[in-house]
């Protein structure tokens, strides 16, 4: 019997294939997710991919008794938490329930698992806890927070929370996986990106763009102090986002404390380096404008990617073609 690991969030984007990685790598794979930023079909679809639907509850992640019939029915061996709102300019508007949902799911998750003796840990954080910082490449050891939305801050206050919780509990093994910018999909075009609305994201944004969906892409800003005016960025292929995930959990089951990992590729691509990828690879055209900065953006973001190498014996290997083709490949499917 396999080790068996806890993704809540797991039908999301990041979560599903996360899970998809994590059954080829021979996880039972339990997955809980209350499906207000997914949809139940993705669970079929990772079985179609992999051969193994997952174990799947619907359900609040900060509903202790929901966890507590997890716990109850299966011998969880780690957890990997995605389960959180995640949209930018949201945060903004409705402060409150991003607080309340992302540091209720946390804690109540962390209680949990306190219970039932599971020890290992891994929280889906982000590059936005570096806030304003224009020093980069970013590495793990840079100072965090000066976070510009809610949604930031969220992912810096819950890092803090788990770096209490793992000083207090020796038992405890925590990875703090810091993400730059995930895009493309999984190559089967089965599982992708599919935010709910109008995209705050910019490749959903272009893909939606090249179907004629969307009439043309709102380029924020062509006046940063960048190569072309445009914001930089280090985007990188969500199935090596997720195959980082596999390396985090089985660096979990082998450390104890807290550790944190940026998950990058180290290049950074402005945006109309990305629109000029993205055209060149699918031979579609995205037309676009050239519109006011976003509030709140920053620059120029890319990963110091040495730790991640070093430490967890993990490297992206796709491309940023790759990544234009692979999320093509999933917009036309939708
Ligand atoms: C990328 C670049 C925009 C849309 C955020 C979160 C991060 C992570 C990913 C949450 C920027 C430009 C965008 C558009 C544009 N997690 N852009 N037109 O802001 O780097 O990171 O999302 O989902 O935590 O902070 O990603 O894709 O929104 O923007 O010109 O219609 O594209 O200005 O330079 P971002 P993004």
């Amino acid at each position: 019997m396999g080790r068996t690991v806890l993704l809540t969030g797991g039908a999301g984007f990041i979560g599903s294939h996360t899970a998809v990685q994590m059954i080829e790598a021979g996880y039972e794979v339990v997955i809980a997710d209350d499906l207000s930023n997914s949809e139940r079909s993705v669970v079929e679809r990772i079985g179609e991919i992999t051969g193994t639907i997952p174990i799947f509850y619907e359900c609040d992640v900060a509903h202790k008794a929901s966890l507590e019939q997890i716990f109850r029915e299966h011998k969880i061996d780690g957890v990997v938490h995605f389960a959180g709102f995640k949209a930018v300019g949201e945060s903004v508007e409705k402060p409150l329930a991003y607080y309340r949902n992302n540091l209720d799911t946390t804690l109540t998750l962390l209680e949990t698992m306190g219970e039932h003796g599971v020890h290992d840990f891994v929280f889906s954080s982000s590059a936005t806890v570096y806030g304003m910082s224009e020093d980069v490449p970013f590495t793990e050891e840079q100072p965090t927070g000066g976070c510009t939305n809610p949604y930031g801050w969220t992912k810096y206050m819950i890092e803090q929370i788990l770096r209490d919780a793992a000083a207090a509990d020796p038992a405890l093994s925590v990875v703090l996986l810091r993400y730059f910018n995930p895009i493309g999909a999984h190559e089967s075009g089965l599982i992708g990106e599919k935010p709910n609305g109008i995209p705050n994201n910019l490749m959903p944004y272009i893909t939606q763009v090249a179907q004629g969906i969307r009439e043309q892409l709102s380029v924020f800003g062509n006046d940063y102090p960048t190569h072309d005016g445009t914001g930089v960025r280090d985007y990188i292929h969500v199935v090596d986002l997720a195959d980082g995930h596999v390396a985090a959990l089985r660096y979990a089951a082998e450390h104890k404390g807290c550790e944190v990992f940026n998950l990058g590729t180290g290049n950074g691509y402005s945006v109309l380096d990305l629109v000029e990828a993205f055209r060149e690879v699918n031979h579609v055209d995205v037309p676009y404008e050239i519109a006011p900065r976003r509030a709140g953006d920053i620059a120029t973001c890319y990963a110091d990617t040495q730790k991640a190498e070093s430490v967890l014996g993990w490297k992206a290997s796709r491309g940023v073609e790759e990544m234009c083709r692979d999320a093509w490949n999933w917009q036309k499917n939708q």
